[in-house]
C-alpha cells in the first residue's frame, strides 16, 4: 500500500461532514451496556445490534467509517453478506479496534497501560485481508491528585506510535486514541488540569510517533475533549465555549498541522452536550485539520434504548434514531448544528 492510499483512506474518514461510529466495545462493556437496558449479552443480540446500526438506511450519508470489535467483522447479516460488504454497499468504511485492553501499569497504581503489540503485525495482516482499511488503538489516561505520572504517558505514547507504524506497514490507517478520562470515578479536574494532561499527552505522543517514523498525512487522532471532570466542583464547571476555546488551544500547541484529522469520543459527555460542543470548535474555524466526531455512547445510547424495547417492531425506530443522531454531529462537524 502507498503513502497516497494511507492519505486518501485518512482524508476520507474526515470527509466534509462526515464522522466515524464506533461498535467496537469489548465482550464485556457491551455486556453492560445491553443489561443497562434489559437486553441479554448473547452473541445473537451484539449481531443483531451491530447490524441494525450500520445498515441503518441513509448512515453512510453522515458516517465515512466505523470501527468493529473483533467478533464483528467475522459476522454476517441476515442476508448472508458480510458485515465488511454491508458497510461497503453503504459506503462506510470498515475500521478495526485492534489493541487488548488496559491493563495495570507496574509500580504505578491506579494507571493503565494498553496492550496488544505481541503478534500485532499478523493480527493487522489479517484485519486487513478481511477488509479493514483503519485500526483503532485506544490508551487510557487516568487524571487524580497523583496521576497521571510521566511513567504512564510514556509507556502508553510509546505502544500508540508502535502500533501506528505497524498499521502503516500493513497499509492501515492508525486511528490514535489517547482518552483522558472525564467520567471515572475519580474525575474531579478542573479544565486548567484537564488542558495540561492533554497537552503533556498530546506532545509526547507526538514525539513518539516522529521518533517511530509515522506518516502523520496518513494519521488520524482520536481524542477526549478538554473539559472537566465528571465529578468536578460546581465552581469548576464551565461554558460549552470554555471547552470548546480551550481544547483548540491545545490541538495548536501540540498537534502538527499535518495530521490528517482530529476526531473525538464522546467520552461519557451527555449526547446533546457532545454534539454542542462539536458545533462550536467548528464555528471557531477554519482550523488547519478538518474537526469531526467519532463517537460511541453519543450516537448509539438512543437506538440502543429503542431497541431494548421491543427488538422486532422498533428495529426500524431504532435505525432511524441513529441515522438523526449522525446527521446532527455531521451538522456540528461543519459548525451548522442548531440546538
Ligand atoms: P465513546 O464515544 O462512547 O466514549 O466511545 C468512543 C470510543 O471509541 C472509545 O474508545
Amino acid at each position: 500500500m502507498s503513502i497516497e492510499n494511507l492519505e486518501q483512506i485518512a482524508q476520507a474518514m474526515v470527509a466534509p461532514g462526515k464522522g466515524i461510529i464506533a461498535v467496537d466495545e469489548s465482550t464485556s462493556t457491551i455486556k453492560k451496556r445491553m443489561e443497562a437496558v434489559g437486553l441479554e449479552n448473547s452473541e445473537e443480540n451484539r449481531r443483531k445490534y451491530r447490524q441494525l446500526l450500520l445498515t441503518a438506511p441513509g448512515l453512510g450519508e453522515y458516517i465515512s467509517g466505523a470501527i468493529l470489535f473483533d467478533e464483528t467483522i467475522r459476522q454476517k447479516t441476515d442476508d448472508g453478506r458480510t458485515m465488511v460488504q454491508a458497510m461497503e454497499a453503504a459506503g462506510i468504511i470498515p475500521g478495526i479496534k485492534v489493541d487488548k485492553g488496559t491493563h495495570p501499569l507496574a509500580g504505578h497504581p491506579g494507571e493503565m497501560v494498553t496492550e496488544g503489540l505481541d503478534g500485532l503485525r499478523e493480527r493487522l495482516q489479517e484485519y486487513a485481508q478481511l477488509g479493514a482499511k483503519f485500526a483503532k488503538w485506544r490508551a487510557v489516561i487516568k487524571i487524580t491528585d497523583d496521576t497521571p505520572t510521566s511513567a504512564a504517558v510514556e509507556a502508553n505514547t510509546h505502544a500508540l506510535a508502535r502500533y501506528a507504524a505497524l498499521c502503516q506497514e500493513v497499509g492501515l490507517v492508525p486511528m490514535v486514541e489517547p482518552e483522558i478520562l472525564m467520567d471515572d470515578k475519580d474525575s474531579t479536574q478542573d479544565l486548567d488540569t484537564s488542558f495540561t494532561v492533554h497537552k503533556e499527552v498530546l506532545q509526547s505522543l507526538f514525539a513518539q510517533l516522529e521518533l517511530n517514523d509515522v506518516m502523520l498525512e496518513g494519521l488520524i487522532l482520536k481524542v477526549s475533549m478538554v473539559i472537566p471532570g465528571k465529578y468536578a466542583a460546581k465552581e469548576d464547571q464551565v461554558d460549552p465555549e470554555d471547552v470548546a476555546e480551550a481544547t483548540v488551544r491545545v490541538f495548536k500547541h501540540a498537534v502538527p498541522a499535518a495530521v490528517a484529522g482530529i476526531v473525538f469520543l464522546s467520552g461519557g459527555q451527555a449526547d446533546q452536550q457532545a454534539t454542542e460542543h462539536l458545533n462550536i470548535i467548528n464555528t471557531m474555524g477554519p482550523h488547519p485539520w478538518p474537526i469531526s466526531f467519532s463517537y460511541g455512547r453519543a450516537l448509539v445510547s438512543k437506538a440502543l434504548e429503542t431497541w431494548s424495547k421491543d427488538q422486532t417492531a422498533q428495529y426500524a425506530a431504532a435505525q432511524k434514531t441513529v441515522v438523526e443522531r449522525a446527521k446532527e454531529n455531521s451538522l456540528a462537524a461543519q459548525g451548522n448544528w442548531k440546538k
